[in-house]
């Protein structure tokens, strides 16, 4: 950015996540808090590249802290990722508006995607927002723990049904390349087995660990399967050919992207929004920001995009195991 900032542009990308909305109000204060103006770019990198855009006031990001989903909308756009024209369209809008940085808001895919249109030179600094929580350079991505809560919120309604008719269950949970949130929610959910597309599943282990359950009086059993890590209907009919207890299938969908963001995932998104602005304002970008701990840290957007996607911890599933005898 050269000379002082007076405008900057937020943008949210890819699949929406709970607390997006708490993450464009932080840019949108912070920003003003330091007299600059900030433009709302409206359904994601699409709308970026056909200039759609409009000026956010203080009151604009009144009351949507606590909605889920996105109120600038959002959309996934191959084309940003495999043409630089189509980028440098982009860049000609944001010129023509007369920004001088961009906030981009969103998962692994939009992370690369600013990386993108950082290497063309433009400003631009990422806020890490999936529910898959697969974000390089950061513990959490804003979404993460809104989801988890859903899925452990499903998982206690289903145990009740599954204990009153002496059934197993397999709950398919999102993720398709990331067995985090299947990870922690069957930790906090109590599942015998969560199945991760990071490890091959292991029929035996599963149909061993559900027969031991019953052995020691056990009424239900929860299998919590990343939609990355099979299908959950052959996993259920090979359960119940297996075991010879009645099995259930629910898939939750995208149940798990909406709803009110938790308060944790509202501070982290407030925080990181903030960090955003500020980094813009002060002149840096080609970041992302992100946490480490409970600090507030930045990574090079070079790096997040060359780096592999974050696993699930082998120890945390390990417990899990443990824990679910
Ligand atoms: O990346 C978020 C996510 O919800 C994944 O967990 C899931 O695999 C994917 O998006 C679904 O994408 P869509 O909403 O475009 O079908």
């Amino acid at each position: 950015v050269s000379g002082r900032t007076r405008r900057l542009a937020v943008v949210t990308s890819g699949g929406d996540s709970p607390g997006m909305n708490a993450a464009i109000r932080a840019v949108v204060r912070r920003a003003l808090f330091a007299e600059v103006e900030v433009l709302g770019v409206r359904r994601g990198f699409a709308g970026l590249v056909e200039g759609d855009a409009e000026p956010l006031a203080a009151g604009s990001v009144g009351d949507i802290i606590q909605r889920g989903g996105t109120f600038l909308r959002t959309a996934r756009l191959e084309a940003w990722r495999t043409d630089p024209a189509v980028r440098e369209r982009a860049i000609g809008h944001l010129r023509r508006l007369d920004v001088d940085g961009l906030v981009v808001i969103g998962g692994d895919g939009s992370m690369r995607g600013a990386h993108a249109l950082s290497e063309q030179g433009w400003p631009t600094v990422g806020v890490p927002a999936s529910i898959d929580n697969d974000v390089p350079g950061t513990d959490r991505a804003i979404g993460f723990d809104s989801a988890v809560n859903s899925v452990v919120q499903a998982l206690d309604r289903i145990r009740d049904t599954a204990s009153a008719h002496d059934r197993t269950f397999v709950i398919e949970v999102m993720g398709r390349r990331c067995g985090q949130i299947a990870l922690a929610a069957g930790l906090a959910g109590g599942a015998e087995s969560i199945l991760v597309p990071e490890q091959r599943p292991d029929p035996d282990d599963v149909v061993e660990r559900i027969r031991r359950g019953r052995a020691r009086g056990k009424r239900h059993s929860l299998v919590v399967l990343a939609e990355g890590a099979g299908r959950a209907f052959d996993v259920a009919r090979m359960l119940e050919e297996r075991t010879g207890l009645e099995t259930r299938v629910t898939v939750l969908g995208h149940v798990q992207r909406g709803g009110n963001p938790t308060a944790a995932d509202r501070v982290l998104a407030s925080r990181l929004g903030a960090a955003a602005a500020a980094r813009l304002i002060e002149g840096r970008a080609g970041v992302m920001v992100g946490t480490r701990g409970d600090r507030v840290v930045e990574t090079p957007l070079a790096e997040v995009a060359a780096s592999p996607l974050p696993g699930v911890d082998p120890d945390a599933l390990a417990l899990a195991v443990i824990l679910a005898i």
